[in-house]
């Protein structure tokens, strides 16, 4: 079974507020991008404390260097999964540790250009992969195709291992992203710009 999260990238928490209202009767599962202006070339909305009080229920993707500094604060009761990018990460196997403290979902978050093999020996240790199918950073941009390559490579490494895809997905692309094995499709501006 597919599951389609909504992706909410911005700078105010009224127009996080204004998206998860327009969400709400669809689901009940957003992701938050956590932008920092430095591990990505863009700022969003970046004070957990406020986002306790949305009436859904949220994954945090942490685009943001040194995210084991802040991990406690984005666990906030409504938080099912704390997204870290390996791009970011100093100490793997210590991070995940500190991550898994929290008792949230845990995943590690791949840009394009990076080998799943950074992340193999840690598999066993997280509930999620996230392959990134643009640079983040925005939303809109262009799928890059040959990041389906690293879905397969995961799923054959450890088939029961969920993999999402986050970046670029359209009504035109999921069909080949689920074939390949995704389990979980991430999407912002094909959901936020549709007429429906
Ligand atoms: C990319 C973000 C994605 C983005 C997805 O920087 O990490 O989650 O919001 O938006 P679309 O689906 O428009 O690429």
């Amino acid at each position: 079974m597919i599951e389609i999260i909504p992706a909410i990238l911005e700078p105010t928490l009224e127009a996080i507020q204004e998206k998860v209202q327009r969400i709400q009767p669809y689901t009940q599962r957003v992701q938050l991008d956590v932008m920092d202006g430095a591990f990505v070339p863009n700022q969003s909305f970046c004070q957990p404390a406020p986002l306790a009080e949305l009436d859904i229920q949220i994954e945090v993707h942490l685009m943001i260097e040194k995210p084991s500094l802040f991990i406690s604060q984005w666990a906030l009761p409504n938080v099912f999964r704390l997204i870290v990018h390996y791009e970011a990460m100093g100490n793997v196997a210590n991070e995940i540790a500190l991550l898994r403290q929290t008792g949230k979902e845990v995943a590690i978050a791949l840009n394009p250009e990076t080998s799943t093999y950074e992340i193999k020996e840690h598999l066993p240790d997280i509930d999620m992969v996230l392959i990134m199918g643009v640079e983040p950073g925005f939303q809109g941009q262009a799928f890059q195709r040959d990041v389906l390559e690293k879905v397969k490579e995961i799923k054959k490494w450890e088939p029961t291992m969920k993999v999402a895809v986050d970046g670029g997905v359209t009504i035109e692309n999921a069909r080949y992203i689920m074939a390949a094995g995704t389990d979980v499709l991430v999407v912002g501006s094909a959901i936020w710009k549709s007429d429906n």
